[in-house]
């Protein structure tokens, strides 16, 4: 019978001598494993006669749990030994500062939409999600641009291989759909998203940017309810006391149109460089939905009326901000970013 005292005494010399995690792991193999000194032990149970078994088995069984407890707190010390000699070791200063993280931050054009999204909320305005990518029926033909039509220049387009299917060049095709989703309910909805034009890019257009549609349509909708929306937002946006300023314009889908232009935030309407020294900064297109949208769009123009408007938000941070190249939005310089302090 294998003399158990002076076999757990030997293992624990030995492991005594283990000095390194190579050395344990070969002393766990020749004690603990599976052919190992401790199941050699065991084993001898089976050889014995029944009445030595429960003696024997109750002790094999506390020397087993000696051993296997006398490997973890080796295993345990030497790991300890080692991470106290790392620390110690020349070249390592704990005192040093940790490396920080990089941390991402908001992009100016997601700040604004998310400021112009407040504003437009306090005022009743749900967002509505249109497609980016259009039909040049919705984008152009139900929006009062037939084929040919002149307006369509100041659109140039990207196709794709799919006869008809383009990349909206605005917001504006969601005036359709969100009128024939909610016809004839009255509805206040704006359309945010990104815009595709095939355009030279320069510091004042990219060939990807983002609008955010406004648009309101209902019984008795006037121009004093469209002006008297845009002077709130533009108080809001752009601080208390804003004189805004409205244009003839056209745009084939409203009728009458307007350009809306704020008085300079740079210089206070004098006169600088940023407003070419005009005093004024055009902000936003707008107007009365033409008939012929609302119709496009299931309302009947005898009954209901609406308006809408259509802003970029990068040229809102771009005056709110003193950005003066809208490049700077999508090239992915996180410098630019850092500047903002977002
Ligand atoms: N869709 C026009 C553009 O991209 C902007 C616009 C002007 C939108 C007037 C409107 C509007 O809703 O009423 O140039």
């Amino acid at each position: 019978m294998p003399d158990l005292t002076s076999l757990q005494q030997q293992a624990e010399t030995e492991l005594a001598q283990a000095a390194d995690a190579e050395a344990l792991e070969t002393w766990r193999i020749r004690w603990l494993g599976r052919k190992g000194l401790v199941q050699q032990a065991i084993d001898h149970l089976a050889t014995l006669p029944r009445e030595e078994r429960a003696a024997y088995g109750k002790a094999v069984n506390a020397f087993k749990q000696a051993v296997q407890a006398a490997y973890e707190a080796r295993a345990q010390a030497l790991k300890e030994a080692q991470l106290a000699a790392e620390l110690t070791a020349e070249g390592f200063d704990p005192t040093l500062p940790g490396r920080r993280p990089a941390v991402g931050r908001m992009h100016p054009t997601t700040r604004t939409l998310r400021d112009i999204y407040a504003i437009f909320a306090a005022m009743g305005f749900q967002i509505y999600t249109a497609r980016d990518v259009e039909t040049d029926e919705f984008n152009f033909q139900l929006l009062n641009f037939p084929k040919g039509h002149p307006a369509r220049e100041m659109q140039d387009t990207f196709y794709t291989t799919v006869p008809d299917v383009i990349l909206r060049t605005h917001t504006s095709p969601g005036q359709i759909r969100a009128m024939r989703d909610y016809a004839p309910e009255p509805i206040r909805v704006i359309l945010p998203g990104r815009c595709h034009r095939y355009e030279q890019v320069t510091a004042r257009s990219e060939m990807m940017f983002y609008q955010v549609e406004g648009l309101a349509v209902g019984r008795n909708v006037t121009f004093g309810d469209l002006k008297g929306t845009l002077v709130a937002f533009a108080n809001q946006m752009f601080g208390e006391g804003r004189k805004l300023r409205f244009r003839c314009s056209h745009f084939p889908f409203t009728e009458p149109s307007a350009e809306v232009d704020i008085d300079c935030i740079i210089c206070g309407g004098k006169g600088c460089r940023v407003c070419k020294y005009t005093g004024w900064l055009e902000i936003l297109g707008c107007g009365m939905v033409h008939p012929t949208v609302l119709r496009n769009g299931g309302y009947d123009p005898d009954r209901f009326s609406g308006y809408a408007f259509g802003m970029g938000p990068e040229r809102i941070a771009m005056l709110r901000h003193g950005i003066d190249d809208i490049r700077y939005f999508y090239s992915n310089d996180v410098r630019f970013l850092r500047q903002l302090g977002w």
